[in-house]
């Protein structure tokens, strides 16, 4: 394998799409919202009207899925499914939950891996998801594991989602956020786990540019 993967996981909430952009912007690199993915297949279950935890439809539906990603610049990713550009979709709650759900599907998760491994072979990427260190790219250059107290990841992910004009309350965040969380920590296949040369960086009490810094310091001295 040729291009450079800094891989960066961890629960939602913990800062890593935020740092994970502004790393790939500093070092020039592609984005590669794993999670985006994940939602995006989720948003084609829920508008077909399949079951999620049918995996036999859900496989079936896979095989006629056309998943594209495109980049404008390097830190924006747009995702089309079957043509029809659904990236502004996929933050709603509903499909976050989704998402987790399907996402505990082997056929989902097999169906996902080369989708990723193909945008890698694009150029340079900071990859970000649940387990971009541990099983998409297992040989990534440097790995990163982002963690915050759940207090701490309900109260960004109330605030982003308030930001964005959605209804919704500080409890019912925190609550989906444990739900989903503790069903990425749990699944048999590929669980949200640290990667064993991972660095584990506790976002809680950092602000981004220090979570960066950090980063950009681990990442010199690696490369
Ligand atoms: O990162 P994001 O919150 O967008 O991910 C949505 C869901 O997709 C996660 O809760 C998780 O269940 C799933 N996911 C995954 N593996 C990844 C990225 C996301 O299982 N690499």
């Amino acid at each position: 394998r040729s291009s450079l993967v800094i891989a960066i996981d961890g629960p939602a909430g913990a800062g890593k799409s935020t740092v994970a952009k502004l790393l790939a912007s500093r070092l020039g690199y592609l984005y590669l919202d794993t999670g985006a993915l994940y939602r995006a297949l989720a948003w084609k279950t829920k508008r077909a009207s399949v079951a999620s935890d049918d995996e036999a439809a859900v496989e079936r539906l896979l095989a006629t899925t056309l998943l594209e990603v495109r980049h404008q610049d390097g830190e924006r990713m747009r995702v089309s499914v079957d043509g029809q550009d659904i990236t502004d979709d996929l933050r709603a709650p509903d499909t976050s939950a989704l998402a987790s759900v399907i996402s505990s599907l082997p056929a989902v998760r097999e169906w996902l891996l080369p989708v990723q491994r193909k945008i890698a072979e694009r150029g340079a990427v900071v990859a970000e998801g649940r387990d971009v260190g541990t099983r998409v790219f297992p040989a990534a250059d440097v790995k990163f594991f982002l963690e915050a107290t759940p207090e701490v990841r309900a109260q960004r992910r109330f605030r982003e989602l308030a930001a964005s004009g959605g209804p919704v309350s500080l409890e019912d965040t925190a609550r989906d956020l444990v739900a989903r969380d503790t069903r990425d920590r749990t699944r048999a296949l590929a669980p949200l786990v640290p990667a064993p040369d991972a660095l584990t960086i506790d976002t809680s009490n950092l602000d981004i540019e220090q979570v960066l810094q950090r980063m950009l310091a681990a990442v010199s001295a690696k490369l």
